[in-house]
């Protein structure tokens, strides 16, 4: 009888155990990563077996602070591993105290975007960081807190389950290669213990940084010259960017193990995508230049690694501004992925060297370079950011093909982007300039550089006419590319530079706050106003994203080719999806220009409604486009 009682009891608890002993999602997923880990994290940190474990348990820690809904998002885009390659996504970046003083304030604001068509949104650095010495949030006091003035960390996790609420990505950066001096462990160091000097590159004397010198450039040759600072007591520190901004050491697994940690708490808040600050300078080497080291690689792919494990739904977003060919590394191989998104940072400072020469063969070979690349990488595209655009052309091609000498040609971009070559309403001011390289890169506004701003002060319409269609023709021209379009916050309504920051002490040395003037509130309401500059770029903004949304032959797996268009000032696209095809140029010359594209059959213009029977020649607007939906066959 006894034994009868047993069995079901018996019964019963084997399969609750057996319930309990199955994996969990984490056990699952690390253990088909586990292997690949262990030899990355081994190859890094040699003797390292104990910490690999201490950073496995942290990682299960995370996993199991990861809330409810979060990880049903995991489970949905574990499902839909493409859920980002869309061309649904539409992304704006902005500060949160320009756009709306507050995290709260960006709540309210949130119809505003929504009415914009923005459903991927960018919140530039708002973690603690020092007033006057926080380079815009990206010295980081602490990862665990908000900036004050701004908000809490609750209320950034209730902004964030607002956006997942409404669709809205939300993406957030992680100021990885450096903290500020003012962050813990910096003022430890500081105050001589030795556990935290080793999270930095700490030197008594000289010598060493003597040594580095020779061999890294400098980021800011000219508001923070040199990659080491002095401190009071005679100690030496890296700070490759500004003197606050220390770098951390990544050789030393403490500082990999508390960092990743520190990305996982930030994904665990709701963020979506996680931009990787100044990705490539993490790993510094004696003899190096410091930046794009292997190690670089073997610390991402960790990351990308942690992430799957313990929050498969959040993004890598790689800040890679650097050489075309350094970049497309970040994305890893098929089977080894690093970042899931990289800044087309090539295609951007080459368009704007398109329109200062007025000479479209950069862009086109610069476009047939990224058809070239895998149609599962994602791209995000924009015009400008909250950085200066560096001019990081592809001078050996340049040089070759039309002589092009690097200095000189940097000066006469930067001559015609601060309007002082003859015939350019560019309103821009340099970053940076380091007279012994000719380096300088560039500020302003993309209204402002498109010449909107000094057609409105000269008081000249038909400028300003010239000016509006240059600046829709680039953003038509970012919305054709294949990728994520990234809007910089003011850019929709047209918002010029912002001088106020001359008169600013804390940051008058740093040109870049031209472009990171206050969002301008009263002049963005005049946006359903057709008559004024506002209004004209907003709603033909407008209308390219829903055309852009409509029209499969934007999808990213579209085939895309640069095309002959018979005339050097214009640009020829075409984009092929489903049996159709479109034809975009575009016209980066103050004249009308006419494009030869040689087509048979029918096409329709799809802003203006245009008809052509036949594509033989297309007259274009000065700094004019075209998108050219050919028939398709019923
Ligand atoms: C990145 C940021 C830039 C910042 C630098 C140092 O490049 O985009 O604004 O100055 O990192 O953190």
């Amino acid at each position: 009888m006894r034994e009868r009682w047993y069995i079901p009891m018996m019964k019963s608890t084997e399969s609750a155990g057996e319930r309990r002993r199955a994996p969990s999602a984490f056990d699952q997923r690390l253990a088909a990563r586990r292997e690949e880990l262990e030899g990355l994290y081994l190859g890094l940190y040699q003797d390292g077996g104990a910490a690999f474990e201490q950073f496995l348990e942290m990682l299960r820690g995370a996993w199991k602070a990861r809330k409810r809904p979060l990880r049903d998002m995991d489970k949905r885009r574990e499902a839909d591993p493409d859920w980002y390659r869309r061309r649904d996504l539409l992304g704006m970046m902005l500060y949160v105290d320009a756009f709306a003083g507050t995290l709260n304030g960006v709540v309210e604001k949130l119809p505003y975007l929504r009415e914009c068509g923005v459903n991927y949104l960018h919140l530039m650095p708002l973690l603690e960081s020092p007033k006057g010495r926080g380079d815009g949030g990206y010295a980081v006091s602490s990862f665990r807190t908000v900036q004050p003035e701004l908000g809490t960390m609750e209320d950034l996790e209730a902004l964030a389950d607002g956006c997942r609420r409404g669709g809205v990505k939300l993406c957030l950066d992680f100021v990885m290669n450096h903290t500020s001096e003012e962050h813990e462990w910096a003022k430890r160091a500081r105050a001589g213990e030795k556990a935290y000097q080793d999270r930095y590159f700490f030197y008594e004397s000289r010598e060493i940084p003597d040594q580095f010198e020779e061999t890294v450039p400098q980021v800011f040759p000219t508001t923070a010259p040199g990659n080491f600072t002095e401190l009071p007591d005679g100690k030496i520190v890296m700070t490759t960017f500004y003197p606050y901004q220390w770098d951390l050491n990544y050789a030393n697994p403490a500082v990999f193990q508390d960092m990743t940690e520190n990305l996982l708490f930030l994904a665990n808040r709701g963020v979506d995508v996680i931009r990787l600050d100044a990705i490539p300078y993490i790993w510094k080497q004696l003899g190096t230049a410091c930046r794009n080291l292997p190690q670089v690689h073997a610390l991402t792919r960790m990351l990308r690694i942690a992430c799957e494990v313990v929050c498969p739904g959040a993004l890598l977003l790689g800040e890679v501004v650097m050489e075309p060919v350094k970049v497309a590394p970040y994305f890893g191989t098929t089977q080894r992925p690093e970042c899931h998104l990289l800044y087309n940072v090539t295609t951007m400072a080459t368009t704007w060297h398109t329109l200062a020469t007025g000479d479209t063969a950069l862009l086109r070979r610069q476009t047939e370079a990224m058809c070239g690349l895998p149609k599962d990488f994602v791209f995000l595209n924009y015009l400008r950011c909250h950085d200066d655009i560096g001019w990081g052309l592809d001078y050996p091609w340049l040089c070759q093909h039309f002589g092009v000498d690097e200095v000189g040609h940097k000066r006469y971009l930067n001559d015609w982007f601060t309007g002082k070559w003859q015939g350019s309403r560019s309103r821009g001011e340099l970053y940076n300039d380091d007279p012994r390289l000719g380096d300088a890169r560039l500020c302003g506004t993309t209204a402002s550089l498109c010449g909107v701003e000094s057609a409105e002060t000269e008081n000249d319409p038909f400028w300003m006419e010239r000016a509006i269609s240059l600046d829709l023709t680039l953003h038509a021209w970012m919305l054709s590319q294949s990728g994520i379009p990234v809007i910089y916050s003011g850019d929709e309504v047209g918002q010029l530079n912002d001088y106020t920051y001359h008169d600013d002490p804390d940051r008058q040395a740093d040109s870049r706050y031209l472009h990171r003037g206050r969002f301008q509130w009263d002049l963005a309401a005049l946006r359903g106003d057709p008559e004024t500059r506002q209004g004209k770029l907003f709603q033909g903004l407008r209308r390219l994203l829903s055309l852009r949304a409509k029209e499969p032959c934007f999808d990213a797996c579209a085939e895309v080719r640069a095309e002959d268009s018979g005339n050097s000032h214009v640009l020829a696209i075409s984009r092929r999806q489903d049996g159709r095809e479109l034809l975009c140029l575009y016209n980066f010359a103050p004249e009308f220009e006419t494009a030869w594209p040689h087509r048979m059959g029918g096409y329709t213009e799809l802003m203006y409604g245009t008809r052509y029977e036949a594509l033989d020649q297309v007259e274009l607007y000065p700094y004019g486009f075209a998108w050219l939906l050919k028939d398709t066959e019923k």
